[in-house]
């Protein structure tokens, strides 16, 4: 009994008729232009060390990255195997200066700034800026945005940027 049963249902496809088969496909096609759009993360410091690391791997977890260098110290050679990408962005941009980036932001990531001690000794003053006037331009930005914090090495989770301390909302401790 339950042979016949199970048979039932390969039978029913095959007598699918031509016109049921375009509309199947007309269907399919809907569905894949319907697809939800890739959440979208703004990373600085993209031509850096940890910055290009990090434009690997959201691309990896299916982000649609958008990379942000003025390539002060960074290399582009970092990142051009993404350049052929097409969820894949850069700016040659100075976030020391007013930054703008049309669209939502489900995160920021701000790692542009010189890491090391000889190039923060030499270039001070960008050093400097970057760090203050550069954090101070993207945290207008994820403000605008409405961008999540996606934690720091203590606490994973995200943080309203204008919010104080007890704002941050936990997803997971490590
Ligand atoms: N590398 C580490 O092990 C480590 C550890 C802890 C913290 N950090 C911090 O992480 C950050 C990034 O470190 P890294 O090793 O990737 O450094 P890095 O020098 O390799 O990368 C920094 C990137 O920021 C870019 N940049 C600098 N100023 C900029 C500006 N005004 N506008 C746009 N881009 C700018 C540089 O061109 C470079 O590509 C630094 O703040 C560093 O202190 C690094």
């Amino acid at each position: 009994m339950s042979a016949k049963k199970s048979s039932t249902k390969p039978m029913k496809a095959a007598k699918a008729t031509k016109p049921e088969a375009k509309k199947a496909a007309t269907k399919t096609a809907v569905k894949k232009k319907s697809a939800p759009e890739k959440e979208r993360v703004l990373i600085t410091g993209a031509a850096g060390f940890l910055g290009s690391h990090l434009c690997d791997r959201f691309l990896k977890e299916g982000y649609h990255v958008i990379g942000m260098d003025n390539l002060i110290t960074g290399r582009l050679k970092n990142i051009e195997h993404l350049f052929k990408r097409s969820d894949f962005e850069f700016y040659h941009h100075d976030v020391s200066k007013y930054v703008h980036v049309p669209g939502k932001l489900k995160y920021i990531l701000h790692f542009a700034s010189p890491a090391s001690p000889i190039d923060y000794l030499k270039i001070p003053i960008q050093t400097l800026k970057v760090s203050s006037l550069g954090t101070h331009n993207l945290l207008g930005l994820a403000l605008a945005k409405k961008s999540a914090h996606p934690g720091c090495q203590h606490q994973r989770g995200v943080r309203r940027p204008a919010g104080t301390s007890a704002d941050w909302k936990r997803t997971g401790a490590t």
